[in-house]
């Protein structure tokens, strides 16, 4: 599995942790920024992952701010993209099985790294069930096909 990793200044040592946890595990990750702890804007790394993962570069992305919560809403305005936040392990394996989500996001400033790695591992150990949650992740992109403005003009069906 290919991992695109991104953080703001809000969630760099969250991001940190990870990274040493995807290396230990031999997970292929790639670190898009943010390198230090000075203050960027989330919507740029999150942006740079959301893209890599649509391109389909890398299989799945995980994204830290704050909160958890600006990059989650910035990775899901890029089509392709099912972000999402998630805080407990209950989520996580949920946000995999039943949403197909390819990118996790997590608050730096609300998570401690032990609990953030919990929820990583499950996220990442987990599958997507298919069956009827296919059917309505389905109904997600056929809302994103209607609204997403690259429709016919050279994106998807370009
Ligand atoms: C930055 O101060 C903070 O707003 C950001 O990390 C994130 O929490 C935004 O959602």
């Amino acid at each position: 599995m290919r991992i695109a990793l991104g953080s703001d200044h809000g969630g760099f040592h969250l991001k940190q942790a990870i990274k040493e946890y995807l290396d230990s595990r031999g997970i292929i990750n790639h670190d898009f920024g943010t390198y230090d702890a000075g203050a960027v804007d989330y919507p740029d790394y999150a942006r740079a992952v959301a893209e890599a993962v649509a391109r389909g570069e890398y299989d799945r992305g995980i994204l830290c701010c704050g909160t958890g919560i600006g990059v989650c809403i910035a990775a899901n305005k890029v089509p392709g993209i099912r972000a999402a936040l998630c805080h407990d392990t209950f989520s996580a394996r949920a946000a995999r099985e039943h949403n197909d989500a390819n990118i996790l996001t997590l608050g730096g400033r609300v998570v401690g790294p032990g609990l953030a790695l919990e929820i990583v591992a499950t996220w990442l150990d987990a599958e997507f069930s298919g069956g009827r949650h296919a059917r309505r992740v389905a109904k997600i992109s056929a809302i994103e096909d209607v609204y997403s403005c690259r429709k016919g003009q050279g994106g998807k069906e370009g």
